[in-house]
């Protein structure tokens, strides 16, 4: 029946696009409905916590480690109510990651503490025994780049419409503030820290990459 097609390059080209742009289409239309706006209580991230967004995606912690949790008995018993749309209405670039050689991290947040993560990030095996991932002590002494998380934030923000600075929700302001705020919400984790140095570092001024990466997994929930 379309043996006339198969002999007609043009409109063979023509019929391949129709089909994959169909594909394409019934894949993308959903997330231009409800189903994709933020869901109730979702709140921008705060420019700590993209600092440790940053982190995260410097140190490629993607590779081993999905953002996304299916609806099977499996997942949901383990990591908790599994992902909708609306959850990763602010993340850019989306973090779901494609290989689980660690676990998922979608709500580590809820079942993860400050304290854990200081022993786990300088030393996988302190707190789980036979761990493979890697350490990262280097985040201990590396100072955490604020300037670019404020950017970024100002630019979702001009860009996407990412809604900061509205009543009861995350305050973004000026440069000056924006520094005032990481500060203050710095504080709540080197408080429940115990490393020396990033303590002495903090009094000083000065935010370390844990502090910001520990910031943005206890966001995850
Ligand atoms: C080479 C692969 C690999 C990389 C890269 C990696 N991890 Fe892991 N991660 C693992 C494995 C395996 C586990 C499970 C064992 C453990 O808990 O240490 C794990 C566990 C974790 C856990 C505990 C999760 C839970 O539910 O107990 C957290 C949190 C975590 N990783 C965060 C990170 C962060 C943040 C980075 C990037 C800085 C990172 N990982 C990079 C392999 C990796």
């Amino acid at each position: 029946m379309f043996s006339w097609l198969e002999k007609n390059p043009f409109f063979f080209a023509v019929a391949v696009f129709v089909v994959i742009a169909y594909a394409g289409i019934v894949e993308v239309l959903p997330n231009f409905t409800e189903n994709a706006r933020p869901i109730e209580g979702k709140k921008p991230y705060t420019v700590l916590q993209l600092a440790g967004r940053q982190i995260y995606i410097k140190e490629s912690c993607n590779a081993c480690h999905s953002q996304l949790i299916r609806p099977f008995k499996s997942e949901t018993d383990r990591y908790g109510m599994y992902s909708v749309s609306g959850e990763f209405a602010y993340d850019r670039p989306f973090l779901w990651g494609s290989k689980r050689t660690g676990p998922d991290l979608m709500r580590v947040g809820s079942y993860r503490t400050t304290d854990w993560h200081e022993n786990h990030m300088w030393e996988p095996t302190s707190v789980v025994p036979h761990s493979i991932m890697p350490a990262y002590k280097h985040m201990f002494k590396n100072d955490a780049d604020i300037e670019t998380a404020y950017a970024e934030a100002l630019t979702v923000k001009k860009v996407f419409n990412v809604p900061y600075d509205v009543p009861g929700g995350v305050k973004l302001g000026s440069w000056k503030d924006a520094q005032e705020e990481v500060k203050a919400e710095a504080q709540t984790i080197v408080d429940e820290m115990k490393n020396e140095e990033v303590k002495k570092a903090f009094a000083k001024g000065e935010i370390k990459e844990i502090v910001a990466l520990i910031a943005y997994l206890n966001s995850l929930k």
